[in-house]
């Protein structure tokens, strides 16, 4: 039986893991609204990826026969200053998941919870790629300067990602 430490943990980063789904989305609509609708589809994938997160942990609770205990989604921001703006801040939001998710496996190792264990460590390795991708985007985003053939062009190649 999972410990409830362990299971209090997780239910907190299910919390955020949602939230991040809901910051995405949030970010989606804002490109949607300036017709940026590349920049709209990739933020919607970022967001269904982060369901998904949030889904593993719940059926990993479920699974063990932990409680799984949805908590209030808090509103996420709406208006950005910039096209560089959102991407820093989906960057920065990136780097304290990443904390959040390191806290957890530290939490795991204290419990010697290696179920968990063995799960987050699929997390460790989710976040380096979400980190990179959100690097990506910036430093594109950031040798453009928002000129509008260059963001259209940017937009073009983010609304490729696939949903798989
Ligand atoms: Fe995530
Ligand atoms: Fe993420």
């Amino acid at each position: 039986m999972i410990s409830q430490t362990m299971q209090d943990a997780i239910n907190e980063q299910i919390n955020k893991e949602l939230f991040s789904s809901y910051l995405y989305l949030s970010m989606a609509t804002f490109f949607a609204n300036k017709n940026l609708t590349g920049f709209s589809k990739w933020m919607h994938v970022q967001a269904d990826e982060e369901r998904e997160h949030a889904m593993k942990l719940y059926q990993h609770l479920e699974d063990r026969g932990g409680r799984v205990l949805l908590k209030a989604i808090a509103a996420p921001k709406t208006e950005w200053t910039s096209n560089v703006e959102v991407f820093k801040e989906s960057a920065a939001h990136e780097a304290m998941i990443t904390a959040s998710i390191h806290a957890l496996y530290e939490t795991a190792l204290q419990e010697k919870d290696y179920p968990a264990q063995v799960l987050l460590q699929w997390f460790i390795s989710e976040q380096v790629e979400e980190e990179k991708n959100a690097a990506e985007i910036l430093a594109d985003l950031g040798l453009i300067e928002e000129r509008g053939t260059a963001v259209l062009m940017l937009d073009k190649q983010l609304g490729k990602r696939s949903d798989e």
